[in-house]
């Protein structure tokens, strides 16, 4: 059995953050989260993350299958292994991954083919390592000349002639658990840093006789992790590459990838154009030929085929076939557009359904509200859905005609194909094909201007 074990317990002081670090975000998700989806789909079946610094935030966070344990104070990375005792007595038989939570590219490929590699060589130690440029801060991996491993020294501990050595620790590794245990046990704080370094074990498990190997990976982006912002931002562009290179490879169209941030579980279907300052994220799924963007935002939610988003932000709503949004809609949680509706400039929708083909075209808010098919909404149209203490419905059936500037006083019905004249305040429910008048009469006063001269200028 694979189980595995996540370093999440430290404060991340270089990330200048209220947060611990794990939960620092690259693509709109903590950090953790890549590694968790990672373990899994590597097929990891029982997994303990540490915590330590604001644990309750990374405990919150984590789904309920999930084990953890607590590291307070935090005094290195082996310290932090050694408050999984428990976990790891459990599993002396299986293989154990470790990783470090603030690594979010690693992937669940590298992780079972050092698996793999781990088994073949029937190793009680199997780390992931890289070539780096930039080994600042990094654990150099040591060999003697004829390449054999030695020791991991970590970056503050290295001599010069250490620093200069290319080949990296990504924070990954393959142990046996009764080697783990092993190692565990003389693990020591004699270093610069005074902490109990998890990397002690593979010298430990050498000198102990046992096998130990590296799994050199090509692709050095896998191990990069983040310790500040600015790596911080490094690893939001390598992701944010790396997803839109697959979704053009999938067919997507991305003719220009400026601001196109996209999650890593959104799925888009062929020939869709997405345009320039997009974000996509949460559980979204868009369909095929649509056109997304500019300046758009959608956050969990389902679009159909054939939909323009011109300019819009659409979050946790179903917008569905051949719709037509934008430009600056904005339409909240909870709503539905259903097939061809189209939505114009300065629509706000919330908590609504909206039926197929009604057309609502400008300057009008929409809000908990049930909207019948073919109904046309006038510019300026307001569902008055609060009253300073509740908030209620409006039904307004199929086919009816809303007249420009029509406020309607929820909660109130308007039936099918009923027609409000323009400037109305409908308080009353109104009748399938009745025409609604509800604005005071016009008044003329032929001559009034000359007797009065109303205004300062008037001559
Ligand atoms: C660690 C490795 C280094 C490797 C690098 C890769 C050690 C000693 N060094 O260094 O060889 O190249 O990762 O990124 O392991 N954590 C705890 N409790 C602690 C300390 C850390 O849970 O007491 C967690 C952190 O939250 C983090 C992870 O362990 O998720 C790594 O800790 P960090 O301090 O970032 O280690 P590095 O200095 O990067
Ligand atoms: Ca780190």
């Amino acid at each position: 059995m694979k189980c595995a074990i996540i370093l999440a317990g430290g404060k991340g002081t270089r990330m200048k953050a209220d947060c611990p670090k794990v939960m620092c975000k690259v693509l709109f998700k903590p950090m953790i989260s890549y590694v968790i989806d990672a373990v899994k789909e590597a097929g990891v079946e029982d997994i303990c993350v540490i915590t330590g610094y604001k644990h309750e935030e990374v405990e919150a966070y984590l789904s309920q299958d999930i084990k953890t344990a607590l590291q307070e104070p935090q005094l290195g990375t082996g310290h932090a292994v050694m408050q999984a005792n428990d976990f790891i007595a459990s599993h002396l038989g299986d293989d154990i991954l470790i990783l470090n939570g603030d690594g979010p590219l690693m992937d669940a490929e590298t992780i079972n083919k050092a698996y793999d590699y781990h088994k073949n060589n029937a190793n009680a130690i199997t780390l992931i390592s890289a070539m780096v440029d930039d080994t600042t801060g990094i654990g150099h991996i040591k060999r003697d000349e004829n390449g054999t491993l030695l020791r991991i020294v970590e970056d503050k501990d290295a001599t010069e002639e250490e620093k200069l050595i290319k080949e990296s620790n990504a924070g990954c590794y393959w142990f046996g658990g009764a080697d783990l245990q092993y190692a565990l046990s003389n693990i020591t704080n004699e270093n610069v840093q005074n902490e109990y370094y998890l990397t002690d074990s593979l010298e430990i498990l050498i000198s102990a006789g046992k096998n130990a190997g590296a799994y050199v990976v090509e692709n050095s982006e896998v191990v990069l992790g983040a310790n500040d912002r600015k790596q911080l931002n490094d690893l939001n562009t390598i992701m944010r590459r790396n997803i839109n290179t697959r979704l053009m490879l999938e067919g997507v169209d991305i003719p220009c990838t400026d601001g196109v941030m996209i999650g890593k579980d959104v799925k888009i279907g062929n020939s869709t154009v997405i345009l320039p300052n997009t974000i996509i994220i949460g559980d979204t799924v868009i369909g095929d030929g649509c056109e997304i963007g500019p300046n758009t935002y959608i956050d969990n939610s389902t679009i159909g085929n054939g939909v323009i988003l011109d300019n819009c932000k659409i979050l946790d709503s179903t917008v569905e076939n051949g719709v037509d949004c934008g430009p600056f809609v904005k339409v909240r949680a909870n709503s539905t557009l259903a097939e061809n509706v189209h939505i114009g400039n300065f629509v706000e929708v919330k908590n609504s359904h909206v039926g197929k083909g009604t057309k609502s075209a400008h300057l009008t808010y929409i809000g908990d509200s049930d909207v019948g098919s073919d109904v046309n909404f006038g510019c300026g149209t307001v569902t008055c859905n609060y009253d300073g203490k509740t908030k209620s419905r409006c039904t307004i059936g199929n086919g009816a005609f809303i007249g420009c500037n029509t406020n309607l006083i929820a909660p109130v019905e308007v039936g099918d194909m009923a027609y409000i004249a323009a400037g109305s305040t409908i308080t009353d429910s109104i009748p399938e094909k009745a025409l609604s008048v509800a604005r005071a009469r016009q008044v003329i006063k032929e001559g009034w201007v000359e007797k009065k001269k109303p205004y300062k200028n008037q001559k």
